[in-house]
């Protein structure tokens, strides 16, 4: 089988074709997700949050989204696998960038990285993909600056802070980023900066003019309840489905029905007895 490349989500949005992301941050879970068909896993720093149980992305290292990240990378044969850049990883230099770019590529082998921010962020991106790797942009309410936003509040409503979406999706775009993600921004908003760009947009929150959308795995598979987004839509209710099943291994251990014959092991009775006798 062989991987999708940023050339087949190009061509997807110039044939018209949505593009589909979703987050894995496990080997399980991306195997999963990568036989499904989805042709872009995101191993993202939402593991901060929806996986280690921060209260936001913040603390989530570079160590830890490699561990992650190889995970995902073994589980999968043909998405295209990007790792999230976490904070503070890309900022303090472009040195320092290319040095966590390549633990993505090298230690956990992924084919691209996401980064957050805009015209602030463009010389790195530009660097980044002169050294041959694949970038995606992220823009809008963006975790990372969560402090600076002053929670989660949908960016680009006036005319000035639309301005400036479209122009750090423009940056991003002339430093060479493959795709773009536009988080919690106005839907019209997102629809027009779409129309503007010749690189595909992701959408989380930013309506259907995206030429593709993003969810984190765990609010579309209902497992994860400390907050659910109005973005999110939940296409199942696994909290409730492994809710009951533990409850029923609990029941059934305290009442002695597990395990059964089924999931015992015999042995040659005569070992047995010799041992009896002793
Ligand atoms: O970390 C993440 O899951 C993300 C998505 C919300 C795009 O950045």
């Amino acid at each position: 089988m062989t991987r999708v490349t940023i050339n087949d989500i190009w061509e997807m949005k110039h044939k018209g074709e949505k593009i589909t992301m979703l987050t894995a941050y496990d080997y399980s879970t991306a195997k999963i997700v990568d036989k499904c068909g989805i042709p872009l896993i995101l191993v993202g720093d939402s593991l901060g949050d929806v996986i280690l149980g921060y209260e936001n992305t913040i603390p989530v290292t570079m160590d830890v989204m490699i561990h992650h990240t190889k995970a995902v990378v073994r589980g999968t044969a043909h998405a295209l696998v990007i790792g999230d850049m976490p904070f503070m990883s890309y900022h303090i230099s472009v040195e320092d960038a290319l040095r966590n770019v390549t633990r993505f590529m090298q230690e956990a082998g992924t084919q691209a990285v996401k980064l957050e921010g805009g015209v602030t962020v463009a010389d790195k991106v530009r660097r980044i993909v002169e050294c041959g790797i694949p970038v995606m942009g992220h823009i809008g309410l963006t975790s990372q600056s969560i402090n600076q936003f002053g929670g989660h509040k949908i960016q680009g409503k006036t005319p000035e802070a639309a301005k400036k979406l479209l122009n750090d999706a423009l940056a991003l775009e002339q430093a060479g980023a493959f795709a773009v993600v536009f988080e919690t921004v106005p839907a019209p908003l997102a629809t027009l900066v779409t129309q503007k760009l010749t690189i595909p947009t992701i959408g989380i929150g930013a309506g259907v003019g995206c030429d593709g959308q993003v969810q984190v795995i765990n609010d579309l598979l209902g497992l994860f309840s400390d907050f659910v987004p109005k973005h999110a839509k939940q296409y199942a209710k696994l909290i409730d489905i492994m809710s009951s099943a533990i409850t029923e291994y609990f029941e059934d251990v305290k009442a002695g029905k597990f395990p059964t014959e089924k999931q015992s092991f015999t042995m040659d009775e005569s070992a047995l007895e010799e041992l009896k006798s002793r």
